[in-house]
């Protein structure tokens, strides 16, 4: 299924997309998210603001989306789980659980998870009000929209799915685990179930797959990383690399969290290819498609473009034109000043911030340059978890940090998650696949493929194990729903 129309080509990112790429600032993303605005149908549902305080009678309303064109009476109920952006009413129509559904005569839900798009259950997004902003939380409105839901629409004794991709294939199959009672069986794509603070193998399957390419790609890229890294110490070198780069404000760094953020910022444009390698997501990112492994290690292999160094601002600049950008945002203190807003019309609250605040309460999941196993240099540990401290204040420090990602892993069982009917979808050349759960029969390991690639819409051009795996996963739906 190739997508051409005009509508689809503007649809927002998809929370399986953006919600993956926010995992590191997902800067082209963002700016696409903020130039369109998708309306789909929507409907809203009245949740509690805390549903472990009895005593709390705070509530707030769910945005929620329906699909039920190819319902049949007493089919499955699939439940989509919306990730860390507003939910995209384009999964209404699209992906592979929409032809499931056909196949199975399923009605389709998709839900928006508390805090992000337009499900805000506080006025703001200052740092008390986020405690409410909590996996377990997300799971508990889960809960209660089923068990309300199902009566209204006479679903009570359906069979329910739950899908989701990134961070809500973890929320799939966490909701079998908690509320086995309420959802029947889980689809959890590219789930990075594992939690982890110290995540520094995301940099080695990066450099995998760059490697995959071919054996220099990945030495071009450390070559001219090391070049950058050599040249900061040095402020004269500052207006040049103000210029290589297209900085939108003159190079300054005063503190490692400066250069730390610079060096991200630019291994994240690698970082964002490899994650989305060839994963069919045209319809919500027609001009990152084209940009694969391929493009930029053809970039960085073009000796005729001076030294990698130079090659690899060219690679940014290439992005930068794709999405018609003028100048790279690479400075922490803007960075800063943008996270600290709090409104919920500040842009930061297209997910950014709130995403930031999981990630220094419950998961960690930080893409250091800690393992000596890849390219890029600059942004350790450290600086991850100084910014927990710079966005929300000292409470939030890497003892507490640790503390949660430890009861993250008691609560849901990390690598081991037991329950049965659960599904493990995910790709070889996806990074998160490190920390999903790639081996035994609950695991379909896609050799060759990104983020989430399972879920988007058929192509021409999927691999034979993409075709299988997709096939292997609604075998396996079909058994389990069919019973
Ligand atoms: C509720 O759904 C069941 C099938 O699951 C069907 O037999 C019944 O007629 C439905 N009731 C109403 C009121 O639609
Ligand atoms: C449900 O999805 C199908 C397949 O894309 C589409 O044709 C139909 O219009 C959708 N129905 C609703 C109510 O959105
Ligand atoms: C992406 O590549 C395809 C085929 O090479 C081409 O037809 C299409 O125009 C390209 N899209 C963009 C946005 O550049
Ligand atoms: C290398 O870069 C030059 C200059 O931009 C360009 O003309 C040439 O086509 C490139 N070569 C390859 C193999 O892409
Ligand atoms: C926060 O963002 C909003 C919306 O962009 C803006 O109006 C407001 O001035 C910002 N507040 C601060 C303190 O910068
Ligand atoms: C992070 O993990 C890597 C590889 O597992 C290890 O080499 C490094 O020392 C760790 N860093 C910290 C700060 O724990
Ligand atoms: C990338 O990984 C390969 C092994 O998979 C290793 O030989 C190579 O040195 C790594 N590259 C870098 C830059 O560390
Ligand atoms: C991919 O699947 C494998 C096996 O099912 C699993 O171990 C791994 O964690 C998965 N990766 C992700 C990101 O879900």
């Amino acid at each position: 299924m190739r997508m051409t129309s005009l509508v689809l080509s503007i649809l927002l990112i998809i929370s399986c997309e953006w919600g993956a790429l926010s995992f590191h600032k997902s800067r082209y993303l963002r700016i696409l998210r903020q130039k369109h605005h998708f309306q789909g149908t929507e409907q809203w549902f009245v949740q509690r603001l805390d549903h472990f305080n009895a005593a709390d009678q705070r509530v707030w309303k769910q945005r929620f989306y329906i699909n039920d064109t190819f319902y049949q009476p007493g089919g499955p109920v699939f439940l989509m789980i919306g990730g860390e952006g507003t939910a995209n009413p384009a999964w209404m129509d699209h992906g592979s659980w929409i032809n499931f559904a056909e196949k199975l005569g399923a009605m389709c839900l998709l839900i928006e998870h508390r805090f992000y798009g337009k499900s805000q259950p506080t006025t703001d997004l200052s740092t008390s009000n986020l405690q409410y902003l909590r996996s377990d939380q997300a799971l508990a409105d889960l809960a209660h929209f089923r068990a309300v839901v199902d009566v209204k629409m006479n679903l009570t004794h359906n069979k329910w799915v739950a899908f989701g991709g990134s961070y809500p294939g973890s929320l799939a199959a966490w909701f079998r685990l908690k509320y086995p009672h309420l959802v029947y069986a889980a689809v959890a794509s590219s789930a990075p179930v594992q939690t982890v603070i110290n995540f520094s193998e995301y940099l080695e399957v990066v450099n995998y797959s760059l490697e995959s390419y071919s054996t220099s790609c990945p030495l071009l890229v450390k070559d001219a990383s090391d070049t950058l890294v050599e040249l900061l110490p040095n402020t004269n070198t500052y207006s040049q690399i103000t210029l290589d780069f297209q900085l939108c404000e003159p190079l300054e760094i005063k503190s490692k969290m400066d250069s730390a953020y610079l060096l991200e910022t630019l291994a994240g444009n690698f970082m964002d290819v490899v994650q989305y390698n060839k994963d069919n997501r045209v319809f919500e990112d027609p001009k990152g498609t084209n940009i694969t492994v391929e493009v930029v290690c053809t970039i960085m292999e073009n000796s005729s473009l001076g030294i990698p160094y130079k090659r690899y601002a060219k690679v940014s600049q290439l992005l930068l034109d794709t999405y018609e950008e003028k100048c790279l945002d690479a400075s922490y203190s803007k960075f800063l000043s943008d996270m600290l807003n709090t409104s919920w019309s500040a842009p930061a609250a297209d997910g950014s911030r709130q995403w930031a605040y999981q990630s220094c309460t419950e998961f960690g999941y930080y893409q250091s340059t800690e393992s000596l196993r890849q390219p890029f240099s600059g942004f350790p540990l450290s600086y991850k978890l100084q910014q927990c401290i710079d966005l929300f204040g000292p409470l939030f420090n890497p003892v507490v940090l640790a503390d949660a990602v430890q009861h993250t892993n008691e609560n849901y069982g990390g690598h081991n998650i037991k329950g049965n009917r659960i599904m493990f979808p995910n790709g070889s050349n996806d990074p998160w696949h490190i920390l999903g759960v790639t081996k035994g029969h609950k695991a379909i390991y896609i050799q060759g493929t990104a983020h989430c690639a399972d879920m988007y819409p058929e192509q021409q051009s999927d691999v034979p194990q993409l075709r299988e795996a997709r096939e292997e996963i609604f075998q396996r739906l079909k058994s389990w729903v069919k019973q």
